[in-house]
């Protein structure tokens, strides 16, 4: 039996766009969907195929839009529903997919049900869509458990019942204003079902599901044994990853199957190789997210293990392996290999890496500008964490400063107001789209040369990849192709020193080479006869 013919995100390079930070058409500082529209051609100048934005339904942006009040309808502040339906339109017209993020772990508690649960008191059938709980010790006044927020500070928020007096207790893995839906309730199910239907009909080619290792919570909510770590989590954790989490995943599927064009990338925190596949299996999400490159060192042995297992991973399930550097959770990458120069030289070579690998590839806005992350001072801080934390963890707002488009101060082109929603450094004048689109140097040629060949040749469609010996501190590996066929080879030198190129023609190097060598923090390509 042959393969069935791939689906377009096997190989699709994805852009992830921030939607406050990428450019704002109306001049109040936060970007929107037109703004989106308005800059589409740079993406089709970049060469991606699809975009995932970041949550554009309506929310007190509690979370930045992670705080869902209504999820079948479109926020104001991006535009509302007419923005979006034209922000389809002219990505569909360049031939650009549209996925959105989708959050069926919990909603704001601004929405409707919460609303509805908080006026009708203990024991309701309202209070059955939450996990409402009464809290322990005298007079329930400790939370039911001793789970955390992802966030910091107590999972658990007390309420005011209607009679005036406190009450129960809500769960919220992350902020208080992000109450935990009981997806053992079925009109949580029934509602989520509402919601794909919704948006695809309207055209979206697909979802990222956010927290998709979260929904299912463990029976009686029993204590954490561990005290949990601010944004991180690890695979036993009760508060993520239970076993039933997939009868839920099967049922989405069973949705998507009826838009069979359509993908569901989940965000899957796991590390264990095995569980991480149960996520991908035939009949649950079409891909997840596989985070390791983000936690991985500028360190040949560290990225080689990174990626085999992200390759074993997917293999488990025979799935379609994806690569990720940077996101709006983690931080940029050129800022993790050190920042200035070097960050910029490492990051350029781990986009050759990752831009080599076989499978699903996402690029976050900016990553082709080499954006680092920014110091923003205390009092423009807007993530949930640095207040949960007690202002210790200053959050994940450093990465999601606005795009510079062009001039040399701040706004830089990303909308007409100075008063953006968080401040642009001056020094992101020498990074603007402006400064990089027409020179040849630049990481933004650089991104949009590596993503033309990636698509353009024969090399890069098996889906296999051999690692080849490598001088220490450094990785080889090649993706072989049928005999008689050019094989694409990668080399990357995390080391000292320059190392001898392998055997090939040179497609494209993320530096220039030193008499004939790889210098060190580089990556080429090679294509050659195997
Ligand atoms: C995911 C999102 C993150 C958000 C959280 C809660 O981890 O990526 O940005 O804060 O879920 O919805």
């Amino acid at each position: 039996m042959t393969d069935p013919a791939p689906m377009w995100w096997q190989s699709a390079v994805f852009y992830q766009v921030y939607p406050r930070s990428f450019a704002d058409s109306d001049g109040d500082g936060v970007g929107d969907l037109d703004g989106l529209t308005d800059h589409l051609d740079h993406l089709v100048d970049l060469g991606v195929d699809a975009i995932w934005i970041n949550p554009v339904t309506v929310s007190p942006m509690a979370d930045h839009g992670y705080d869902v009040a209504d999820p079948r309808d479109i926020d104001p502040l991006f535009g509302g529903m007419a923005a979006f339906e034209r922000l389809i339109a002219a990505a569909h017209e360049r031939g650009i997919r549209v996925t959105m993020d989708v959050v069926p772990n919990h909603t704001s508690s601004a929405h409707p049900w919460f609303q509805a649960a908080l006026a009708a008191g203990p024991g309701t059938e309202a209070r059955d869509r939450y996990f409402f709980r009464d809290g322990r010790g005298p007079d329930g006044l400790l939370p039911p458990n001793n789970w955390e927020s992802v966030f910091g500070g107590p999972a658990w928020t007390r309420v005011v019942e209607p009679d005036g007096h406190p009450g129960q207790w809500y769960l919220h893995l992350f902020d208080t204003e992000q109450p935990d839906l009981n997806w053992d309730n079925p009109e949580v199910f029934d509602d989520f079902e509402k919601t794909l239907r919704f948006w695809l009909e309207r055209g979206v080619d697909g979802f990222r599901i956010d927290v998709a290792h979260g929904m299912a919570k463990p029976e009686g909510l029993p204590d954490a044994a561990d005290e949990a770590e601010i944004l991180r989590h690890t695979d036993d954790d009760p508060r993520f990853n239970r076993p039933h989490v997939h009868a839920i995943h099967r049922d989405i599927r069973a949705v998507m199957d009826d838009y069979p064009d359509a993908v569901t990338i989940g965000e899957v925190w796991v590390q264990d190789n095995a569980q991480w596949a149960e996520y991908v299996r035939p009949d649950e999400l079409h891909l997840g997210f596989n985070f390791r490159l983000t936690r991985t060192e500028f360190d040949a042995t560290e990225i080689h293990n990174a990626v085999q297992n992200s390759l074993d991973a997917a293999a488990l399930e025979n799935a379609t392996p994806t690569w990720t550097l940077a996101n709006h959770d983690v931080g940029r990458e050129v800022s993790r290999y050190g920042d200035g120069e070097i960050g910029l030289r490492r990051a350029r070579a781990m986009a050759l890496l990752m831009l080599a690998l076989p499978g699903t590839v996402f690029i976050y806005n900016g990553q082709e500008l080499g954006l680092p992350d920014v110091d923003l001072p205390d009092e423009v801080l807007q993530d949930p964490t640095w207040e949960r934390s007690g202002r210790t963890e200053r959050g994940r707002d450093r990465c999601r400063v606005p795009m510079p488009w062009s001039g040399d101060a701040p706004p830089f082109g990303f909308s007409t107001s100075a008063d953006t929603w968080l401040p642009m450094p001056d020094d992101f004048a020498a990074l603007t789209v402006e400064r990089q689109r027409n020179d040849p140097e630049s990481m933004l040629s650089f991104f949009r040369r590596a993503i033309e060949i990636r698509k353009g040749r024969a090399e890069f469609q098996g889906g296999d990849v051999d690692w080849l010996s490598a001088p220490k501190g450094a990785l080889i590996f090649r993706r072989p192709n049928l005999p008689g066929e050019s094989e694409l080879v990668c080399a990357l030198n995390a080391g000292r020193r320059p190392i001898a190129l392998p055997r090939g023609e040179v497609l494209l190097a993320s530096a220039p080479l030193i008499d004939g060598q790889l210098p060190p923090d580089s990556a080429v390509w090679l294509t050659r006869v195997g």
